[in-house]
This record gives structure tokens, sequence and C-alpha cells, in this order.
């Protein structure tokens, strides 16, 4: 975003190259350089086909509360839908967001993270113990599919605090779960756990 005429370049370029619509994302820039107006217009002039604007800058990364009023501010301005982004965390805030910006869709970042029902419209409360259980599983096992045996497992460890949060499980049994080495004892401690419930 510190360098527009690149942004218009790249989008030109692709735009006129590509059979796909070319779509963008951004912050509201940097602190001393909030030049999202012009950016956005800047994608939009040169074949952007939707853009998605995450209401931050760069030095907030994720704190702060994200932006609203500047995501309004796009979609005022903008020809092209519009995305809005930041701090969507329940499914009240999707209607929320799109009453309060105008924007045609709502882009989640975090809270889909252990949620993943979010999409479906369903807060993480209200998803069973056995949907949830059965999700880690299928989880589990497609990155095994993707990444191999135990890379698969490994990389898959990131995800699991974020699926058990939740629930009231005791925090001893939570980290002896999240840190077990092999994915087969993982799921035992994990199945015995919910099979208790
Ligand atoms: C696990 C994860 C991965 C992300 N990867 C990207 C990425 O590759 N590109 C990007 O522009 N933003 C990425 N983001 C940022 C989100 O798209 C989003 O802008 C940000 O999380 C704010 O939205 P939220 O309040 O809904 O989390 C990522 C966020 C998370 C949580």
């Amino acid at each position: 975003m510190r360098t527009p005429l690149k942004v218009a370049d790249i989008f030109q370029k692709l735009s006129r190259a590509l059979t796909v619509p070319v779509t963008g994302k951004i912050r509201l820039g940097w602190e001393d350089c909030r030049n999202y107006r012009l950016i956005a217009r800047i994608i939009e002039e040169n074949g952007g086909a939707a853009i998605a604007v995450h209401g931050r800058t760069q030095e907030q990364g994720y704190s702060g509360k994200a932006n609203w009023d500047a995501i309004a501010e796009v979609k005022q301005a903008a020809r092209i839908p519009v995305i809005g982004n930041g701090d969507v965390k329940t499914v009240a805030d999707i209607e929320k967001m799109k009453r309060y910006t105008g924007c045609d869709a709502v882009m989640i970042g975090r809270a889909a993270v252990g949620n993943p029902w979010i999409f479906a419209r369903l807060d993480r409360g209200q998803v069973s113990a056995e949907v949830l259980r059965q999700m880690v599983h299928q989880h589990l096992r497609r990155n095994q599919a993707f990444y191999g045996e135990h890379k698969g497992f490994i990389l898959f460890r990131k995800h699991a605090p974020s699926y058990l949060k939740f629930q009231n499980m005791p925090r001893a049994l939570r980290t002896s779960i999240i840190s077990q080495v092999d994915a087969g004892n993982f799921l035992s401690l994990l199945d015995a756990y919910y099979t208790a419930l």
C-alpha cells in the first residue's frame, strides 16, 4: 500500500492476463499513511473484481478494534463488491457488520479457527460435543492424507487447542491431549474424554 503505482500495475496486468476474477485484500494502510480509499479505487480502476478490507492498519496487527467505519467508507465509494473483515466473532456479528458497513459479504478469520461451523451460521456453543469430536477426527485424517501421517499430525496439533478451548475440560487433561506425540494416543485420550461425558 506504500507503492500505489505498483498496486495499479499488478492489478492491471493480472486482470488482463487471467480469465478468473482478480480480487484484492487490504488493510487500512499504515499509521502515517492510511490510504485505503486510494488503494481501493486503484484496485477497482485496474480490473479488480472485488475488494476485502480488514479494518486495521499495519501497525495494529490484530490488536485494537477493527474500524468498521472505514469499511463503510470504501463500500460507499466502490462499484465493485466490498467484503468487510475484522472482529466478526459470532454469527450475530455477520449481520451486524453488514448492517453497519453496507458491505456485500463478510470475511471471517480467527473466529473460524476452532469453529468452522460459523460458516453454517452456528456459534461454537451450538455445536454438540459429538459433532466436534468427529470434526477433530476428520480434520486430523485429512491433514495426514495431505501431509503424511507424522507431519500431518504435528501440523494438526496447532489446531487442537482451538477445538478444545470451549470444552469444560480439565486444564491438565487438555495440556496432556494437545502435547501427545502420537496421533493414536491423541485420539484415544480425546475419545475417552468424550465417551465419559
Ligand atoms: C490462521 C489465519 C491465517 C491467515 N492467513 C492470512 C493470509 O494468508 N492472508 C491474509 O491476507 N490474511 C490472513 N489472515 C488474516 C485474516 O484474513 C483477517 O484479515 C484477520 O484475521 C482479521 O479478521 P478476523 O478479525 O476475523 O480474525 C489470517 C488469519 C488467520 C487467523
